[in-house]
């Protein structure tokens, strides 16, 4: 199974989740400037909210995504006070006809000293053993 991590960060939080996901499943942590250059069945994407959204280059990476090259999105990522942002980035994959699995990772992550040390440990072996299920 070909698998591939990208991730969108401001702060950090998200890379080190895409860092333990990517571990997890043997493959390198890579921002979003990196394009997926080989096909792949599952693509882990990482992402937060910001201002009650996703990142405007969030959306605009996942509707850049060629169809062909990806078999599913994986979404993970943290926020401060809002749950998953599965919804906005499904809106864009289904634009693009990408199915996105049901099941996802999502944990608190710091923002101006709330939620302090977040994603900690906990988080990032539980993401770990999120991504190690998803892969089988
Ligand atoms: C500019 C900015 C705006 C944010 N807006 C929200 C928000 O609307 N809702 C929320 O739950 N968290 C919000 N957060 C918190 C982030 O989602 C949280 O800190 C997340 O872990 C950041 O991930 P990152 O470090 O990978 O960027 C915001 C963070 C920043 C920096």
């Amino acid at each position: 199974m070909k698998v591939a991590v990208r991730y969108y960060t401001k702060t950090g939080n998200t890379k080190k989740l895409a860092e333990a996901v990517a571990a997890a499943v043997g493959a390198e942590a890579l921002p979003i400037s990196t394009p997926v250059s080989e096909p792949v069945d599952i693509l882990f994407l990482g992402n937060s909210y910001y201002a009650f959204s996703i990142d405007p280059e969030v959306k605009k990476y996942v509707r850049s995504l060629d169809k062909s090259k990806i078999g599913k999105i994986v979404n993970f990522g943290s926020a401060a006070m809002l749950n998953s942002t599965y919804k906005k980035v499904k809106a864009e994959a289904d634009a693009v006809g990408i199915p996105m699995d049901e099941r996802e990772f999502h944990c608190r992550g710091e923002f101006k000293g709330v939620h302090k040390g977040r994603p900690n440990e906990e988080d990032l072996k539980a993401a770990a053993d999120f991504a190690k299920k998803i892969i089988g």
